[in-house]
């Protein structure tokens, strides 16, 4: 398999500074490594960023709200059409961040590479929060809380969130999994739209290989490109410290890695974001190593042999 890497660093989306390392930890971790080890090839774009520097894009800095939108967006536009890029070269977009909002690019390149095709588009978000919130519902005004909001269409967005380069999902092809923090009018309108919440009780009372088998059943049947989006603080606090924004009671290791293996066995996942990693607030590296670790479970690493399995990725044909 060709993957191209292209990190966003970013944290214009987010209130916690740090995120923007995020990308250049996970290539010290051995990102780049683990996936050639796999026999895959491995391309990195390098990373996409504002040009001015970080100190300025600190949230608390007394930048305008405005001045950290139009961060977000022109990132995000570079982003779609640089995702567009790589998939339509039948390449794999692994897409590391930079904080959630990043996501506004990735699934737009996603949307744009699979419409002219009529190909569906399926989403996995991966992620304790819903990240459907709009201008109008959310709490904090992040943007890194708005990208499914944005990218399904919902009203409340002005006039400078639009453009060619945003692409668009059906809802009701997008399952969060993982959730355990959402706030109450973004609750309403998930509800609303018929997204597929996979919320942590869900996960309890089910186990992680019924709920995503479900997923990937789904997306198979359609014939879909299933865009996997992972956000760490999906994971325990516990074993992945290295986020701005977490919440108790997350997915454990085995699970985590069970639904990698899950993902990679599937054979239609077609692109990954990596997103939210906090090298500041990490543990000595702990939660990028175990990020990698993760990816090179998607990308068919296995206890008894590391070797890509049977199953085509279904990007390639
Ligand atoms: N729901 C909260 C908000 O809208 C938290 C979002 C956190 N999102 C994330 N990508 N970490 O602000
Ligand atoms: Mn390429
Ligand atoms: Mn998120
Ligand atoms: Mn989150």
């Amino acid at each position: 398999k060709r993957i191209d890497l292209l990190g966003v660093a970013t944290a214009s989306g987010a209130s916690v500074r740090g995120c923007g390392m995020g990308p250049e930890a996970l290539r010290v971790a051995g990102l780049i490594e683990a996936l050639i080890d796999l026999d895959h090839m491995v391309g990195d774009h390098g990373d996409l960023r504002r040009p001015q520097p970080e100190i300025s894009t600190n949230p608390s800095s007394g930048r305008l709200p405005d001045e950290r939108k139009s961060d977000v967006l022109s990132l995000a536009q570079r982003v779609s059409d640089a995702g567009l890029g790589i998939l339509d070269e039948g390449h794999f977009p692994v897409f590391i961040g930079g904080d959630h909002s990043i996501a506004m690019g990735t699934v737009s390149a996603v949307a744009r590479h699979c419409l002219p095709v009529g190909r569906p588009v399926h989403v996995l978000w991966i992620d304790a929060h819903a990240d459907y919130n709009t201008p109008d519902t959310s709490p904090s005004g992040n943007l890194h809380g708005m990208p499914l909001a944005l990218l399904c269409g919902e009203p409340g967005f002005d006039d400078s969130f639009t453009g060619d380069w945003l692409g668009r999902i059906d809802p009701r092809n997008v399952c969060i999994f993982g959730a355990r923090s959402v706030d109450r009018d973004e609750r309403r309108l998930v509800h609303a739209r018929g997204v597929d919440v996979v919320d942590m009780r869900k996960i309890d009372q089910l186990g992680v290989v019924a709920a995503l088998a479900k997923v990937i059943d789904r997306a198979k049947a359609a014939g879909a490109h299933l865009h996997v989006s992972f956000d760490v603080d999906s994971l325990d606090p516990a074993i992945a410290p290295g986020g701005g924004t977490l919440v108790p009671g997350g997915l454990t290791y085995r699970e985590a890695h069970l639904m990698m293996e899950m993902l990679h066995d599937s054979g239609v996942v077609g692109s990954l974001d990596v997103v939210e990693l906090n090298p500041f607030l990490d543990h000595g590296g702990k939660s990028a190593t175990l990020l990698v670790d993760l990816v090179a479970s998607l990308f068919g690493r296995s206890i008894m042999g590391e070797e890509p399995g049977p199953m085509e990725f279904a990007s390639e044909q």
